[in-house]
């Protein structure tokens, strides 16, 4: 139809020749951007541009830093303190001495409460108890903390330091080896402090090749393995069968947890063969009759419960919905077009948009008050049952004075023991509740029951009409009777 002496077709030939062009503009936009989001996420799938051959003598994490500068940067920020309503940390002024060169250090737990002082007297925690703050300090916090005083025991540092070459070279070669080494030849905390220079490093979670998780530590081995024994799940090996995300709670586990150090040689072990709950754990100290210190006041026979987050956290909706640690305080970020995990690992709640909003549409502020309400409500309890601690105390050490027996006394101590280890089980976990609500409070109403029933106990009152449904379990192997009191 169209002839080339007509002037409407010189006109389409023009448009023609323009869409031609702009086409071919366009493919070659469109490829260069499919090359560039290939490149991206090849980036993505590979972030591994070594520069370093990293492998499992290397603990440095500034070496790691060379082939990961991203998670590096992040790792060094732990050194950063902000304060939440309940949580973050907070630098106070310290004048260095000799002893202790420290300018800065966490707030006092003891100065803002002094009831703990009461409840831990006789024992190392009265002397000196911090707020936690960022991974950074962990080793120098440990170091310089007036607990040193009690000449705790060499396994304390495997919480507080990379420890992978050093078990590594005293097990030659086996990690295992290496750490029942410390306990077996009886190793002072000075002595293995030389062989430690790092706080938890990039080799305390990773594999040096594959950069995969993995857990390092034997007592979380031996605990996980004992509790997935006690449900039916025989020889668990934790690096072989935990799913990936369960790894992401289990690394955090390794050091998160209540734990004891096994008499005689003080071998750390996590208190898990009967499973995670309060009740649990204190059945199985009391089987292994752990006692870590007499109350000077009341004479009762007592344990420690240690940041049991690990523990807590499994208790509460967002374990049971498959979140994990990692979810929360190491959210995904975005730099460039590499997603990484955020490497300072702080209070969620502040960077609540990349911890929480992932998974909650509501408004940030609104999270934070559901968050801090929880707190709130928690601390509120936390409190009353502190006081009913510090009566029975008080009551037992008065009726002691008052010539009181041994046999007299024997029920209410070991309700001081129950009902303390309860207490402080919720309080040094260091959620403020969060980690699992329900559980907490539940842990609270009970310790504050037994509190009440100890002081019954001194003062010949009637028997409890009701007992803890939990009594059964707390009760076994020790003097009380669960349920059928007469
Ligand atoms: C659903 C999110 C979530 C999960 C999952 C979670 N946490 Fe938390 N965690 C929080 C919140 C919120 C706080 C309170 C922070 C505050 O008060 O500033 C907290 C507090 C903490 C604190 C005290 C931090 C501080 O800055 O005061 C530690 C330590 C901690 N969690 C460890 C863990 C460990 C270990 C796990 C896994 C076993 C875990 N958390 C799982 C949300 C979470
Ligand atoms: C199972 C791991 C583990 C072991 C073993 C361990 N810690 Fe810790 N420690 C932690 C964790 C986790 C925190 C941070 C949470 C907190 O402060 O409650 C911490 C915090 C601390 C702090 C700072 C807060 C405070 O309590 O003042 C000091 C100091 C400390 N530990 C000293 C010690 C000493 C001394 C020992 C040996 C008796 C020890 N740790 C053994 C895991 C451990
Ligand atoms: C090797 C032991 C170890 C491991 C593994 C470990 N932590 Fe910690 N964590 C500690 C110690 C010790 C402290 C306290 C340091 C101090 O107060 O000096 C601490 C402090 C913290 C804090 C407080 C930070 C702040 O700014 O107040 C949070 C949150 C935390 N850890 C979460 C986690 C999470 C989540 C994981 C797993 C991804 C994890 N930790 C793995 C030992 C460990
Ligand atoms: C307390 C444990 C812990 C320590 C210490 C740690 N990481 Fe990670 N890292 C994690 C977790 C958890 C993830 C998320 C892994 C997953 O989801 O499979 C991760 C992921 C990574 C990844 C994969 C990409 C990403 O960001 O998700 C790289 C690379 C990495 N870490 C490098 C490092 C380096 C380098 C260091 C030391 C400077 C380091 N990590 C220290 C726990 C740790
Ligand atoms: C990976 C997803 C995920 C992340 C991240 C997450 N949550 Fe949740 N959260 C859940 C799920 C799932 C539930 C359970 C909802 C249900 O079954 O009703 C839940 C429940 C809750 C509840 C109700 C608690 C209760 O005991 O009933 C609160 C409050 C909450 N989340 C706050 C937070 C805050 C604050 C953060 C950040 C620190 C956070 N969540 C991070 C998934 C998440």
């Amino acid at each position: 139809m169209n002839s080339p002496s007509n002037p409407e077709t010189g006109r389409s030939r023009r448009l023609f020749l323009a869409v031609v062009v702009l086409a071919a503009v366009a493919t070659l936009a469109v490829t260069a951007l499919l090359i560039n989001i290939f490149e991206r996420k090849q980036e993505a799938k590979n972030p591994f541009y070594r520069v370093v051959d990293l492998n499992n003598t290397i603990d440095d994490p500034a070496t790691w830093g060379k082939d990961f500068p991203m998670q590096y940067d992040l790792y060094l920020r732990t050194t950063d303190m902000e304060r939440t309503k309940y949580g973050g940390s907070e630098g106070v002024p310290h004048s260095p001495t000799q002893a202790d060169p420290r300018s800065v250090v966490a707030r006092s737990k003891l100065q803002e409460d002094p009831r703990l002082k009461a409840i831990w007297a006789g024992y190392s925690f009265s002397a000196d108890y911090r707020e936690r703050r960022g991974h950074a300090y962990m080793l120098e916090d440990q170091t310089f903390t007036e607990r040193q005083k009690f000449a705790p025991p060499a396994m304390c540092v495997n919480c507080h330091a990379s420890m992978v070459t050093t078990y590594l070279k005293l097990g030659d070669g086996d990690i295992m080896k290496g750490f029942n080494v410390i306990s077996d030849s009886h190793m002072t905390y000075p002595q293995i402090r030389q062989q430690v220079k790092h706080a938890v490093a990039c080799i305390d979670c990773h594999d040096p090749k594959t950069m995969q998780l993995r857990v390092t530590r034997p007592a979380f081995i031996e605990g996980i393995r004992a509790l997935k024994a006690s449900q039916g799940i025989p020889n668990y090996d934790v690096n072989k069968m935990a799913t990936r995300q369960e790894m992401r709670s289990f690394v955090c586990g390794q050091c998160h947890v209540t734990y004891y150090f096994q008499p005689p040689n003080k071998r750390l072990t996590f208190p898990w063969t009967k499973g995670l709950k309060v009740e649990d754990i204190i059945a199985v100290e009391d089987e292994q009759k752990i006692k870590e210190w007499d109350h000077p006041d009341s004479g009762a026979g007592l344990i420690k419960a240690r940041h049991p987050e690990f523990e807590m956290w499994n208790q509460g909706v967002h374990a049971r919905s498959g979140v994990a640690c990692a979810d929360c305080h190491m959210p995904y970020m975005r730099q460039g077009g590499l997603k990484i995990s955020d490497h300072q690992v702080n209070s969620p709640l502040l960077k609540i948009n990349r911890s929480c909003q992932t998974c909650h549409h509501f408004p940030e502020e609104e999270l934070k008050a559901r968050a801090e309400e929880i707190q709130d409500k928690f601390f509120n309890l936390r409190n009353t049952a502190l006081d009913a601690l510090v009566d029975l105390i008080n009551d037992i050490k008065a009726e002691k004075a008052k010539g009181a027996t041994d046999t007299q006394l024997a029920q209410a101590r070991e309700y001081q023991r129950k009902g303390e280890f309860m207490i402080d089980f919720v309080m040094s976990e260091n959620s403020m509740g969060f980690h699992a609500p329900q559980e907490a409070t539940r842990i609270l109403g009970d310790a504050i029951n037994f509190c009440r029933l100890g002081q019954l106990s001194l003062h010949g009152g009637p028997p409890p009409s009701h007992n803890p449904p939990n009594i059964e379990t707390v009760a076994s192997g020790t003097g009380l009777v669960g349920g059928d009191r007469k």
